[in-house]
């Protein structure tokens, strides 16, 4: 391949000032090991829909899909309702691209301080597998207001159940409101087994299932169905078990060291990886990749446009740095192209040494050293590593 074609959303709050540091870094370094990149940036977020009314038009998706990944930074502002933006682009961009995996690596740097008494780096060294289309997230509910029956008519427009369709009649006394949450056979399975094939071939011995089975017996009931079938194929190969969410909470603080793969639902994935961030050293640390294996794929850190440390250069972008590693080493098991994985470990190594030299810590870890300083520092030191050959 010639040229790698990434298509940039910074968005709005922290989102373009980490995501300016992610792009330095990974430019340079992907220059000199001669990989040519293309970059397109595209303005969806609060500014812009506040001027147009548009939050991400089925014009721009379907450009979106000529890229080979799309490099995100957070959206969210607190003049506009909450979840316009969100579902409009975000959450948009996940259904109709299809990006069925979410991956969230949580990893204790050294260097890096956790809340955890007594845990240290390699203590805390897993990652969590998020489903990314399903679930509470499929956008179906409703609010009935009272004695009157009212009838709600949903086509599913996400995940494996798409273009079903779901009747909902309610006859109620009083102000209600429901939401529905669906598990599909097709969208459990291709997760299931993304997960099995993702752990066995890193060698990671370990599945841990996630999910509340013994309350929301219907949907996680037919997610424990299909992973007792997933699970048979990869016997010898890959262990897994099953945990509900409150008990998989409860050891992450007490004992993450018994964690390699976590398997959730969107909905406790999303509460899990927040909770992994907080014990990484928090969400300046907590990269992600929103992936599907046959198309283009999309690249965030886990955190959101953070409005309170917004416009005053004082973000970590290190979660941003570290997402833009995670996407060339997503584009090299994807193409093949060695250098991609070179760039991917030069960039995660250099911010490793920088944490660890301790010398440059943003607000979130206690100092003062600004966005673009981080951002400087690492990108140096990934310099060095190019030409030391390390
Ligand atoms: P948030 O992640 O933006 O911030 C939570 C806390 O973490 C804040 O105190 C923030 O200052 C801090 N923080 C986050 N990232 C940081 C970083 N890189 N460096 C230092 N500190 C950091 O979550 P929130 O406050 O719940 O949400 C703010 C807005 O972002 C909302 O509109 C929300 O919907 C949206 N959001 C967007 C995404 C996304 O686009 N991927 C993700 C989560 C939240
Ligand atoms: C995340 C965020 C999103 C989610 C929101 C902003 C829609 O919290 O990426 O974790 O719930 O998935
Ligand atoms: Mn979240």
């Amino acid at each position: 391949m010639s040229t790698y074609r990434i298509a940039l959303m910074p968005g709005d709050g922290i989102g373009p000032e980490v995501i300016r540091e992610a792009v330095k870094i990974g430019t340079t370094i992907l220059e000199t090991l001669s990989v040519s990149v293309f970059f397109e940036e595209f303005p969806n977020g609060a500014e812009h829909y506040i001027k147009t009314g548009e939050t991400l038009s089925d014009e721009t998706i379907e450009k979106l899909r000529g890229f080979d990944a799309i490099f995100f930074g957070a959206v969210g502002d607190p003049r506009i309702k909450p979840g316009v933006l969100e579902k409009g682009i975000l959450l948009k961009l996940r259904s109709s691209l299809d990006l069925y995996v979410n991956l969230r690596p949580v990893k204790l740097l050294r260097g890096v301080e956790t809340p955890l008494k007594g845990f240290g780096p390699g203590d805390i060294d897993f990652v969590v597998i998020r489903e990314n289309t399903e679930d509470f997230y499929v956008d179906m509910g409703g609010r009935v207001d009272a004695f009157y029956p009212k009838v709600f008519e949903f086509t599913v427009k996400t995940g494996g159940a798409k273009g079903s369709k779901y009747r909902v009649e309610v006859e109620s006394k009083d102000s209600e409101a429901f939401q529905i949450g669906i598990i599909s056979r097709k969208g459990a399975e291709r997760i299931i087994r993304f997960s099995f094939e993702y752990a066995f071939k890193r060698g990671m011995r370990k599945i841990t299932f996630v999910d509340k089975a013994n309350v929301l017996t219907d949907t996680y009931g037919l997610w424990r169905e299909i992973v007792d079938k997933v699970k048979d194929e990869y016997k010898d190969r890959v262990e897994s078990e099953f945990m509900y969410v409150d008990a998989a909470a409860l050891h992450m603080v007490l004992n993450p060291k018994r964690f390699q793969v976590i398997v959730a639902p969107n909905m406790f994935g999303d509460i899990l990886t927040d909770l992994g961030a907080a014990i990484q050293g928090g969400l300046g640390f907590a990269p992600s990749g929103n992936i599907n294996p046959e198309g283009t794929s999309m690249f965030e850190p886990v955190h959101g446009s953070a409005p309170d440390k917004a416009g005053r250069n004082i973000a970590n972008p290190i979660a941003s740095i570290l997402t833009f590693s995670l996407m060339l080493e997503h584009l090299w098991s994807r193409y093949g192209d060695k250098r991609l994985l070179e760039a991917s470990k030069i960039i995660e190594k250099a911010v490793e040494n920088v944490l660890a030299d301790g010398r440059f810590k943003t607000i979130d870890m206690g100092g003062n050293t600004k966005t673009n300083e981080m951002g400087d520092a690492i990108l140096s030191e990934a310099k060095r590593l190019v030409y030391s050959g390390k």
